[in-house]
């Protein structure tokens, strides 16, 4: 399949789509399904490189993954697990970040673990540190060799007491995973609440793991001695939800998302309202749609839930180059978030980018050298360019702004787009796009 797309842009997606899994849930849902001892079923799960690389890295450890394109059924079953070499690990891992959520699972069922070394610039600047200290104090031993770290846990996992720097989804996962089985309680303190936190939550549940979750953002689990598989249908996928959102708004079209779902899509949606955009909640989905008229501009700052999640601010900038108006954008979440303007800009944007905190607090990358904030000026006509895409939501992001500007727009290296939108080629296409 080529890699690049040619886009003929100016006109309104419209049309409906379906929107299945959190790609964010299902991999570490698939992850989980190596502390049961008997099979799981995750229902719902797309049809995303990312679940294909997870499948992989199970089958390399000895698990038995199938997986029903057509129903979304993915069936786990890891009776015969067995340990990986790191390079075998590195190769199927590609630039996903789950070798290091396999470590706490694998503790339990093998005794030792590898996160193969992947690379400084693939991890670039978002480190492990969180990882590697929440599970040095379960009582795992992590010893640097040439290939990557190699871990064991000679006197088992024993429960901990540990705050978090920063509500880190991943770091929170970790815990959670190694948590579940280790001795005695653990106390988490300022965890990540994201839904698709709390869906691994009612997974682990499921299996036999004993967990509460306080008001406070903090977490007690009692460990358990053995976990069974699960049974579970994966919530939806709000960031693809929101993207597709973003697109209606930008191409000043109406798209019907089928499988969203308003409970995890809350604070989108009240941005998406007064930005101008329009929505309609049914038993099937929600219906985006731009009014007509003039979008108004917004300032808004990225956040962990509940805010509005940073892997939304990206389709959002598209259309807010839409907008009557100035917007401002603080991302607090990663320091490095708008390399994604430069294109907007060359295709006539306006964006300008910011050191300083423009948002009405103060974040971890107020004093150092990250332009972290944007100012939105619009609207600005888009024009069609040549593109190359940078990342996961930054190239979605390309897309849609392809598909708002006029003129015929080449966008390269679209594959990335497949981690985590399923068949957007083929949806483009049902909502009418002109794309080759
Ligand atoms: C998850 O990444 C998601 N990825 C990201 O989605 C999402 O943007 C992010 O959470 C925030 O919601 C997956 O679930 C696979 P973090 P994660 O740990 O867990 C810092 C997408 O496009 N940090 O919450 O890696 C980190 O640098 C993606 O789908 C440390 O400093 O994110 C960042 O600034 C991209 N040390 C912040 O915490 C650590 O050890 C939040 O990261 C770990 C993280």
């Amino acid at each position: 399949m080529t890699d690049s797309i040619r886009v003929t842009g100016g006109a309104p997606l419209k049309g409906a789509i379906r929107v299945r899994g959190a790609k964010n849930f299902v991999s570490k849902a698939m992850v989980a399904a190596l502390l049961g001892s008997s099979p799981s079923t995750l229902r719902n799960v797309p049809d995303i490189r990312d679940v294909a690389v997870v499948s992989a890295l199970l089958r390399l450890h000895g698990a038995d993954v199938g997986y029903n394109v057509a129903s979304g059924e993915l069936k786990i079953d890891t009776a015969a697990l067995t340990g990986a070499d790191a390079a075998h690990i590195a190769e199927h891992a590609g630039s996903s970040r789950i070798p290091i959520l396999l470590c706490g699972p694998l503790l339990h069922r093998l005794g030792e673990a590898v996160i193969p070394d992947l690379g400084g610039c693939r991890i670039g600047d978002r480190p492990i540190d969180f990882h590697l200290e929440i599970l040095t104090k379960f009582g795992a031993v992590v010893t640097q060799m040439q290939d990557g770290l190699h871990l064991s846990a000679p006197n088992g996992l024993r429960g901990i007491k540990h705050t978090l720097d920063y509500p880190s989804v991943g770091a929170t996962e970790q815990l959670l995973l190694t948590a579940v089985m280790a001795e005695g309680i653990t106390r988490l303190e300022n965890a990540a609440v994201e839904p698709e936190i709390k869906d691994l939550i009612d997974t682990l549940q499921k299996m036999g793991a004993i967990i509460s979750v306080d008001t406070d953002r903090s977490v007690t689990i009692e460990g358990v001695t053995r976990m069974h598989g699960y049974d579970h249908t994966a919530l939806a996928d709000r960031i693809e939800v929101g993207s597709w959102a973003s697109a209606a708004l930008a191409t000043a079209g109406d798209i019907m998302v089928l499988g969203a779902q308003q409970r995890h899509m809350g604070t989108f949606l009240n941005v998406f309202r007064k930005v101008g955009g329009e929505f309609d909640v049914t038993p099937d989905g929600i219906r985006f749609y731009h009014p007509g008229g003039k979008l108004r501009p917004i300032a808004l700052q990225t956040d962990v839930h509940p805010g509005f999640m940073t892997d939304w601010q990206q389709p959002l900038v598209v259309a807010l180059t839409q907008a009557n108006g100035l917007s401002i954008v603080h991302e607090t979440v990663y320091e490095n978030r708008f390399g994604f303007t430069d294109a907007l800009v060359a295709m006539g944007a306006n964006v300008q980018l910011f050191r300083e905190c423009l948002g009405d607090k103060e974040c971890r990358f107020g004093q150092l050298n990250f332009k972290h904030s944007a100012a939105i000026s619009g609207p600005t006509p888009l024009t069609a360019a040549e593109i190359t895409v940078p990342d996961l939501r930054g190239g979605f992001s390309h897309l849609i702004a392809a598909l708002a500007a006029t003129g015929v727009s080449t966008v390269h290296g679209i594959g990335i787009i497949d981690r985590g939108y399923e068949d957007f080629r083929g949806k483009l296409a049902a909502l009418g796009a002109t794309v080759e």
